[in-house]
This record gives structure tokens, sequence and C-alpha cells, in this order.
């Protein structure tokens, strides 16, 4: 579904990836792991066409979108929910949701889809008309992903998810991940420094160092291998 090859990024003279490869299959959730400056986000931010100065090559269903502008590849359907959240404060929760759904035309299915999206995340319904910048951490990522899913995504790109938050609130907030993924059918990529649970809820997960892939496998195979279990996991 998504092919990424030969990736480098540039910030200037500064080469952030240095030529990465993976790919993401239709129903999948990929994992993504790296510490801190990896270049996790830079991976996200050129996928969904924010940042342009590269080389190598992204293909969605089979056609390149190395040209397109944000706005054309979030309407095929690549929705990033960015890192640290990214929601408007000052709006309440039912205007950042309405705001996910700025691809849509027909208004109505943007109101059906907020519906949906409170069937996912209750606490939202329960605190729709608040401001968005007084709800805790984890309500404001469940915001994050549920205005993300307005856009009726094929594929959602998560960056750290986790980060910030209470591990019982991650728990909480992975499990719907995966349940997305399960019954409503949405590719993830999911990138995060909380390896252990990217790997425990991923197929497939790669492992990002200084801008290259170093290592990559099925998910609950690289979780007992030596290099990962010291390297990430602590052990
Ligand atoms: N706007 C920027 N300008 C210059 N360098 C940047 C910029 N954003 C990120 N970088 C650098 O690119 C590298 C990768 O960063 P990033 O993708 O944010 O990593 P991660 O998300 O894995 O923590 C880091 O060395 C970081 O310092
Ligand atoms: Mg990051």
């Amino acid at each position: 579904m998504l092919v990424i090859e030969g990736l480098k990024s540039y910030y200037g003279k500064i080469m952030a990836l240095k030529g990465i490869s993976f790919n993401v299959k239709e129903g999948e959730i990929i994992s993504i792991i790296g510490s801190n400056g990896a270049g996790k986000t830079t991976t996200l931010r050129v996928i969904s066409g924010l940042l342009r100065d590269i080389e190598g090559n992204i293909s969605f269903m089979g056609k390149s979108i190395v040209k397109f502008k944000p706005y054309e590849i979030a309407k095929l359907g690549i929705i990033h929910v960015p890192e640290g959240r990214g929601v408007f404060p000052n709006l309440t929760v039912y205007e950042n949701l309405e705001i996910g759904g700025y691809t849509i035309k027909d208004k109505k299915r943007v109101k059906s889809n907020i519906e949906k999206v409170y069937e996912i995340f209750p606490r939202l319904l329960e605190r729709r008309y608040q401001k968005a910048g007084t709800l805790s951490g984890g309500e404001q990522q469940m915001l994050a992903i549920g205005r993300g899913l307005i856009a009726e995504p094929k594929i959602l790109l998560l960056d750290e998810p986790s980060l910030g938050l209470a591990p019982i609130v991650v728990k909480e907030i992975f499990k719907v991940i995966k349940k997305i993924n399960r019954e409503d059918k949405v590719t993830i990529l999911l990138v995060e420094q909380n390896a252990k649970i990217s790997m425990e809820i991923s197929e497939r997960t790669y492992v990002l160092e200084t801008g290259l892939v170093v290592k990559e496998g099925i998910s609950s195979q690289l979780i007992n291998d030596d290099f990962v279990k010291k390297a990430y996991l602590g052990l």
C-alpha cells in the first residue's frame, strides 16, 4: 500500500534520513521504533508532504506521491496525527473534530463521522463542549486520533501517541488503535520511542537509528532479538 524507497531528507545541509526503505501493506500495523532524533517525525512529515527537500520515492497504492501537496496526500487517505497531538487548545472538542473533516465537502458526512468517533471514544462525547486545552494528555491524544479518523483515513500515521502519558493511559489508547485497525480496517504506521508497546501491537517493526533502518522483522520475533532487547527494551 505504502512503499518507501531510498528516502533521504535534508534540513539545509543536514541529512536527517540517509536512504531508508520500508513498506506497509494494507491492513497492517507497522511500527518504526527509534530513540530521540532518529528521524521518526521527519519520516512521517515527508510522507504527508510537509517536507520536500528529499530524494528517493514514496508510492501509495502504486502511484508516486513525492510531488503531491499535503492537502492532496490527505485526500488520498493518508492522515497524519502529529507528535504532541496538535489540537487547537482554544477550540472545543467538537470544533477540533470538525476541522478533521476539512477535506470532505459533504458536511453531513463529517457529522456522521464525528458520531462514530464519539462511539470509539465516549470520553470525547462527554467533553464535546470543553476547550481542548483543558483536557488531560490522554484525552488530547484521543482527540488527535479522533480528528484523524474524521478524515476517513486509509492509513493513519501516528507520531508517538504514548508520549508523556501514564502507562495505564497508554494501554487504553493502544487498545483503541488496535480496534480501529481490526474493526474499521484502517492501516496504521506507528512511530514510537516506546519500543515494547509498539512491537506488541504491530505485525512488523523497523528500527531507525540516526536516519537509517538498522533492523527490521516480525515484531514478535524482534522483541526477542538480543540487539533490540539490549538497546530498546533495557533487558
Ligand atoms: N526543523 C529542523 N531543522 C533542522 N534539523 C532538524 C529539524 N527537525 C529535526 N531535525 C533534526 O533531524 C533529526 C531527526 O529528527 P526527528 O525526525 O524529529 O527525530 P525523532 O522524531 O525520531 O525524535 C534530528 O537530528 C533533529 O535534530
Ligand atoms: Mg519525533
